[in-house]
């Protein structure tokens, strides 16, 4: 059993710590086979099929992945194709989906797309599955994610990861690493929130202009992670603290992106993330830069006189993406593998139960003992608690949503804004007549209301109480969505993908496509 064999790369989580040292291993003996003109073990990792299909789609410009990527399948001796976006079908408003599922159907097993659209192949390693099911095809498409707008770059993480365990004595210890540059837009710092998982000991400086800084879902991702995390605004405000990494990773400013108001402060932006010669002699020894290039010709933010000195870790770190590639689609293609096992470790946390039923008090509508909430009804429900602690303004514009969300508009009741004993705010919603909520409308309710309470009032009494939390995923329901216009399962992309949402630690949502977090406030459509 090859457990990488078809397996796709949608973000470097998708692969295991153990399956990453398992690739990085296999990597240094290709590299070792090369090196020494060793053929037989050289040959030992082609696909050496003309048959087996790789296609590449390449929405954004490319050179290195793409060129890195073409090399690669060049090596395999594989049948590699290019889809030539500009002329194809997509022009005719075809949808990922069903462009993809044709190519599938034409024996391409490996895909490697490149898109402005986040969360892209997560969308159609499902879909093209389910494709190759209903079509009996004899093998399970994988795609591997070559760069999906902000979100993240796994295969560059991949070769990122790979040199700095070269440069390191592969060392999984400890790492310390300083992130420049562009941090909000950069793909490649994205996937290290999760990628740098693969050292016992992390500590990250971010260094950034507030403009550019690290979105602070993949900060507060990092801490998650058990990371040390550190923030500077400039590489000068770096230096001029004595704890100073010796891993620099770079990333290209994109300020193109980022309209008139930004561009007009360029020149300060890109002065505070580029290194300059009077800095050299404040750097630790032993310092390497990296950088998953392209660097700009007119604004190198890695000078050009730095290239012949030993502070040059990219030019080795982009030869290294060729092999990293050429390994990851010999596993994908289950060449190579059959060795790993892994032990998995039984990780089926118990999940917190996120509906409670508790027992109603036995009493019965006694003046006392009921809340102002539950008194007015004889049959109906009273969901209470709702966004306990927040402003009574936001509580009503809330419960807008909720009266929406649980389709209870047109009824009769109402809404009202009390106060709990210890004086917070929260939202009661009421409506009088027959109800029986099955599990999903209770779920829908634990999802837009989490830590309210579901009241079933029958005869003037409390029959059933539920008490909500924030349910560990959410999907199924048409009328959510991520708000992300980038994402493949936004409104805007037109692609038809439910979207779904998956529990954060921080007790946020995070879209299961694309990654962006959101409040249980922000997961339904308006
Ligand atoms: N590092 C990287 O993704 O470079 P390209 O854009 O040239 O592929």
């Amino acid at each position: 059993m090859n457990s990488f064999k078809g397996r796709s790369l949608c973000v470097i989580d998708d692969f295991t710590k153990e399956e990453r040292l398992y690739l990085f291993s296999q990597v240094r003996k290709l590299k070792k086979a090369v090196s020494e003109d060793d053929s037989k073990t050289v040959d030992s990792f082609r696909i050496n099929d003309s048959d087996f299909g790789i296609y590449e789609v390449f929405l954004e410009d490319s050179t290195r992945t793409k060129e890195s990527f073409r090399n690669a399948a060049n090596f395999h001796h594989a049948k590699l194709t290019e889809m030539s976006a500009d002329n194809s079908s997509f022009n005719k408003g075809e949808s990922f989906a069903d462009t993809f599922n044709t190519l599938c159907g034409y024996n391409n097993r490996i895909f490697i797309i490149r898109s402005k659209v986040e969360g892209v192949c997560r969308h159609l390693s499902e879909e093209c599955a389910s494709y190759a099911k209903r079509n009996a095809l004899p093998f399970t498409p994988a795609f591997i994610n070559a760069g999906d707008g902000k979100h993240e770059h796994p295969t560059q993480e991949l070769l990122d990861e790979y040199s700095f365990l070269e440069d390191n004595d592969w060392n999984t210890d400890s790492l310390h690493i300083a992130l420049v540059g562009d941090l909000y837009h950069g793909r490649t710092v994205h996937s290290k929130a999760d990628g740098l998982k693969l050292w016992s000991k992390v500590k990250v400086d971010l260094i950034a202009p507030e403009e550019l800084a690290m979105p602070e879902s993949y900060e507060t991702k990092m801490k998650d992670n058990g990371f040390e995390v550190r923030t500077f605004r400039s590489i000068e405000e770096y230096l001029n603290q004595s704890d100073i990494a010796t891993k620099w990773y770079f990333t290209r400013p994109q300020l193109e992106r980022m309209g008139e108001k930004i561009l007009a402060k360029a020149d300060s932006l890109r002065a505070s993330i580029t290194f300059q010669k009077q800095f050299m002699d404040r750097l630790p020894e032993g310092t390497k830069f990296y950088h998953p290039l392209p660097r700009h010709k007119v604004h190198p933010t890695i000078p050009t006189f730095l290239d012949d000195t030993p502070l040059n870790g990219w030019e080795k770190q982009s030869i290294n993406g060729m092999y990293c590639r050429i390994v990851l689609l010999a596993l994908v293609a289950g060449r190579i593998g059959d060795d790993f096992s892994e032990e998995k470790v039984c990780c089926t946390a118990e999940e917190t139960p996120w509906i409670i039923e508790v027992q109603p008090k036995a009493t019965s509508a006694g003046k006392d003992e009921i809340s102002e909430g539950v008194r007015p009804i004889r049959d109906g429900i009273v969901i209470d608690h709702i966004c306990k602690g927040d402003s009574p303004d936001e509580i009503r514009r809330y419960m807008i949503l909720i009266r929406k969300v649980m389709g209870l508009d047109g009824l009769k009741g109402g809404e009202w804004v009390s106060q709990s004993a210890s004086g917070a705010f929260k939202g009661i919603i009421f409506r009088p007549g027959k109800f029986s909520l099955d599990h999903k409308q209770i779920k829908r309710l634990a999802a837009v209301a989490p830590g309210c309470t579901l009241n079933i009032i029958e005869n003037g009494k409390v029959a059933k109480k539920y008490r909500t939390s924030l349910p560990p995923r959410i999907y199924n329901f048409d009328d959510l969505m991520c708000t992300n216009e980038a994402c493949i399962s936004n409104d805007s992309q037109n692609e038809h993908v439910q979207a779904m949402f998956i529990k954060t630690h921080d007790n946020r949502f995070a879209c299961a496509y694309c990654g962006r977090v959101h409040t249980f406030k922000e997961i339904f459509k308006r």
